[in-house]
């Protein structure tokens, strides 16, 4: 079924997995990456998710695809590969697609110093420093923002001072709602999930600050904790947060996105499987 108005689907943590070939490439936090997948991990995906993704999307005419990061696993060149063809994919059927990196894409400070990220999603990368405002077909404004760094550990994000005060000038600069896009969530707890301090955006306080400055309705969406999660901000009801969870998280684990409408300036936000 479809209908004129836009749909919005917001796909995150797509996790595309490969075992490195050189086995040099494993002499970094890669091997702790591989061993999590290995052990943990990779029982929780089903990638056949790919193709009835794919299949989904062919229903409607109207459609944006925002993706919030963690394409990868360990950002080795073969796995951004593997999520490169993805979301081409999703561009071929003809609809816009708008993608950020996630704390995996830049799992490795080699991975970083080498652009990986920005050398194979460079036809998706802002030309733009961040934060970066781009419009929906249907003129929403999007604007993304970038929230991660290599860690020797830690799963750790961070926003930096100028990122924030160029959002800010464009939070109040707002006339309609609008979305805005980061790899980590803002809340570290909500019913749904709860984030450890060693995962967590490290000034997320300043960037709920500045959110909450708003004067349109505002939908901030993320991915990273592997759930789905919608709630409303406590001291401003025009803020809502969404997490979707990871888009191929298997039957059991309840995978999925989220399908966001805009009717008489709200959000309706609805999750959706892929089974
Ligand atoms: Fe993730
Ligand atoms: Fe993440």
């Amino acid at each position: 079924m479809d209908d004129n108005n836009l749909k919005i689907i917001h796909i995150t943590d797509l996790h595309f997995f490969q075992f490195p070939k050189n086995i040099l490439k494993l002499f970094n936090k890669r091997i702790l990456g591989c061993l999590n997948w290995e052990l943990n991990r990779k029982k929780r995906f089903d990638f056949s998710g790919a193709e009835r993704f794919i299949n989904f999307l062919s229903q409607y005419k109207n459609v944006a695809v925002i993706v919030s990061g963690d394409l990868t696993v360990t950002a080795l060149e073969e796995e951004f590969l593997l999520a490169k063809k993805f979301i081409d994919n999703i561009r071929k059927k003809g609809f816009p697609v708008y993608v950020i990196p996630g704390n995996h894409d830049y799992y490795t400070f080699e991975a970083v110093r080498n652009k990986r990220y920005e050398t194979v999603f460079s036809e998706y990368c802002p030309t733009e420093t961040y934060p970066t405002i781009v419009h929906l077909p249907d003129g929403t404004p999007l604007i993304l923002i970038h929230t991660v760094r290599p860690n020797i550990l830690s799963a750790r994000g961070v926003i930096d001072k100028e990122q924030l005060q160029q959002l800010e000038k464009i939070i109040l600069s707002l006339e309609k709602p609008a979305i805005v896009c980061g790899h980590y969530p803002v809340l570290h707890h909500t019913p749904e999930y709860y984030s450890s301090s060693s995962h967590r955006l490290k000034n997320s306080e300043m960037l709920h600050e500045i959110l909450i400055k708003t004067k349109v309705p505002i939908l901030y969406i993320a991915g990273h904790v592997h759930h789905y999660s919608l709630n409303k901000d406590e001291a401003q009801p025009l803020v809502n947060y969404l997490c979707s969870p990871p888009l191929f998280y298997s039957q059991q684990r309840k995978g999925g996105f989220s399908e966001i409408t805009i009717k008489n300036n709200q959000f309706d936000i609805q999750m959706k499987t892929l089974y």
